[in-house]
């Protein structure tokens, strides 16, 4: 943590002006609803919603806002981080929230292994394999809730 706030990373989010933090953590929070939004979508088919939409037709828009709302949530996760990383040492929500979002990425290479999920495009799952992807989609709505929560939580401790 000490590295990362004397990074040349955490200098310029401290010295490059007032409203660096606030438009950075806005940036994070459009990163997060991205990610959240297609990725609750996604959950809800898994679990079972919405049965006569094809999961393809589902996954198709909402994977690609997905990653790209995970890789703007990360990147401007590590500059929020850098501004003061070391006051955020002994937070508990920090603790909670990092492993949340590292199970949240297990799963979905998980997911991503599942015949159910790779031939999406070329038929329909059987109903062994849908009880896989619920399973998949439950966890999923789990680790990326928690994050949020832990997310939100971590200033206020
Ligand atoms: C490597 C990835 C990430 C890093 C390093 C990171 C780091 C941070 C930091 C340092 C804060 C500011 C905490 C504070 O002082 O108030 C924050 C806020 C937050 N983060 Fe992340 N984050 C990451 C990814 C995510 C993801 C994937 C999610 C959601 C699934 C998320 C959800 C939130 C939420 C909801 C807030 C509260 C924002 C606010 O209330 O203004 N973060 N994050």
């Amino acid at each position: 943590m000490a590295w990362l706030e004397g990074s040349a990373l955490g200098h310029a989010m401290r010295e490059s002006g007032v409203w660096t933090y606030g438009v950075v953590n806005l940036i994070h929070i459009l990163g997060v609803a991205s990610l959240f939004g297609a990725v609750l979508v996604i959950d809800l088919r898994l679990l079972g919603s919405w049965r006569k939409v094809p999961l393809h037709a589902i996954t198709q828009p909402t994977v690609p806002i997905a990653t790209i709302g995970f890789m703007i949530a990360a990147s401007s996760g590590i500059c929020l981080l850098a501004t003061k990383a070391t006051e955020y040492v002994g937070n508990p929500f920090l603790y909670i929230k990092f492993p949340a979002i590292g199970l949240g990425i297990v799963n979905v290479a998980i997911l991503n292994l599942l015949p159910g999920w790779k031939e999406r495009g070329i038929r329909d799952a059987s109903p062994h394999e849908r009880s896989q992807l619920r399973i998949a989609g439950g966890i999923s709505l789990f680790c990326w809730l928690t994050a949020i929560t832990a997310g939100r939580m971590i200033g206020y401790w």
